[in-house]
């Protein structure tokens, strides 16, 4: 299951990414928000994250007006690698490199059709693993020694 969220700068581009999330069959649930009342980003970065750090969710898709919110709250969450991605090649290496179980995307910089084609491609990469994984293990390395 994927679990998406976002603030109020994110939510029309949210909903268009329902839309396309259904029309593919991927199973989705919306952490909100649902109207275009102003909210705090971090509120719902924070269950978007706390969902896939504990595997209630598989992968998550964050959505505010520029996206920089809600990935610094995300990444500050044990066992997330959230990535803000602006284009294709940046989506597909958040997989192939990063293995990122978030993606983050800006509501107010994107526009939908570009904005399904980079959910489309981090969704369809395959983490390569490799020296990428020792890598995520350093970076793991760094969540131990500071998260308490
Ligand atoms: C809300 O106005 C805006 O600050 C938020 O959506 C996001 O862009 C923060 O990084």
């Amino acid at each position: 299951m994927l679990v998406i969220g976002s603030d109020h700068g994110g939510l029309t581009l949210k909903m268009a990414l329902i839309g396309y999330l259904t029309r593919r069959g991927i199973e989705t649930s919306d952490a909100g928000t649902d109207n275009n009342d102003s909210v705090d980003y971090p509120e719902f970065g924070l269950k978007v994250a706390e969902m896939v750090s504990c595997g209630s969710a598989d992968c998550g898709i964050l959505v505010c007006g520029t996206g920089i919110g809600m990935s610094i709250v995300a990444n500050k969450v044990p066992g997330i690698r959230a990535a803000l991605v602006t284009d294709v090649f940046m989506s597909r290496m958040a997989k192939e490199h990063n293995n990122a179980n978030i993606l983050v995307l800006g509501g107010r910089v994107l526009d939908e059709q570009k904005a399904c084609d980079l959910v489309g491609s981090w969704l369809d990469a395959t983490f390569e693993g490799g020296r990428h994984q020792g890598r995520l293990n350093m970076i793991a390395d760094v969540e131990k020694k500071y998260c308490r």
